[in-house]
């Protein structure tokens, strides 16, 4: 079990947050972003892209479900907004078993079809330019994690 609380400070410091994180996945890894619209969400997931060398723009794939990038690694990036009140028979799982990573933004909305081996991130809004961020995860796998946030 691990549970980190940090504060960021601006939308940089969050990218580099991403970047710290996804330097340290592994094939098959599930990160969820939990938060408010804006929270920055999206603006974490370029962080790991930077990490993966994805040389695409990453932005919000609110209208599309899922976006996918080549990088070292594949990013499945999923947002699960739209899907809210439409059931989760969208077909979804597939991509959690796969060897790449997936991001998943409001993953609140499809909890139940998430495996449980996962990194859970909760951002809130704290101020115009700040945002606290909980870290969690019961997984061993990513609690190698701990020592580098
Ligand atoms: N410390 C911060 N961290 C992240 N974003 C910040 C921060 N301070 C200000 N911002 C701003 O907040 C906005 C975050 O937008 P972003 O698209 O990342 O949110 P989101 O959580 O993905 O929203 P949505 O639910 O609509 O997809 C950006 O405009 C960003 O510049
Ligand atoms: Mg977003």
């Amino acid at each position: 079990m691990m549970k980190k609380i940090l504060q960021i400070k601006s939308p940089e410091e969050m990218i580099a947050l991403g970047q710290t994180i996804g330097k340290k996945l592994f094939p098959g890894a599930i990160i969820t972003l939990n938060g408010d619209l804006g929270a920055g969400k999206t603006t974490f997931t370029k962080g790991i892209g930077q990490a993966l060398n994805i040389k695409a723009v990453i932005n919000s794939p609110t209208f599309t479900i899922m976006k996918v990038y080549q990088g070292d690694l594949t990013l499945f990036h999923i947002d699960a907004y739209r899907l809210d009140g439409v059931g989760s028979d969208f077909d979804l799982e597939e991509y959690f078993y796969q060897d790449g990573i997936c991001v998943i933004e409001w993953a609140e909305i499809i909890t139940d079809i998430l495996p449980e081996e996962r990194l859970d991130i909760t951002i809130s809004i704290t101020g115009e330019s700040t945002r606290q961020v909980i870290i969690e995860t019961n997984n061993q796998e990513y609690q190698k994690l701990e020592g580098i946030l």
